[in-house]
């Protein structure tokens, strides 16, 4: 599977760790940076990852800073995009079973590597659900195509 994987300074431990777990779960892997330790905004790393993923150029996308708040925030205002934000195994799986979550969002300040990895382990190897989800998402796409009203 081609992954897009970007994240802030605080995330790139995390995201270089997760690049490779990838790669060496013979995963094609896009790396949109960082790739350096100098303090960044979480904002244009995760529009990279969303527009990756939103344009076909990746199926999914893994996004990381300090709390993977900011990344969610950021990744979900690319249209197409549904980024999950995941504390454990059990969020990281439910995201793609219930939400069809295509881009998993993750906190390197706030969850431990091994966590991490296997939450993106569960997120790659879970699949959606549909029935009652697949309408519940329909629903998430119609406000993305005419808005809320507000
Ligand atoms: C960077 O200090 C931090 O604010 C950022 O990585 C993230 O946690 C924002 O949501």
């Amino acid at each position: 599977m081609r992954i897009a994987v970007g994240s802030d300074h605080a995330g790139l431990p995390l995201k270089e760790s997760l690049a490779t777990q990838l790669a060496d779960g013979g995963h094609d892997v896009l790396d949109l940076g960082t790739d350096r330790p100098d303090s960044v905004d979480y904002p244009d790393y995760a529009a990279a990852v969303g527009v990756a993923v939103a344009s076909g150029r990746a199926e999914l996308g893994i996004c990381c800073c300090g709390t993977g708040i900011g990344v969610s925030i950021a990744a979900n205002k690319v249209p197409g995009v549904r980024a999950a934000l995941a504390h454990d195994v059990t969020t990281a799986r439910l995201a793609r079973q219930h939400n069809d979550a295509n881009v998993l969002c993750l906190g390197a300040r706030t969850i431990g590597p091994l966590v991490a990895s296997e939450a993106v382990a569960a997120f790659l190897s879970a699949t959606f659900a549909g029935g009652r989800h697949a309408r519940r998402i329909d629903k998430i796409r119609r406000l993305e195509e005419k808005g809320s009203g507000v």
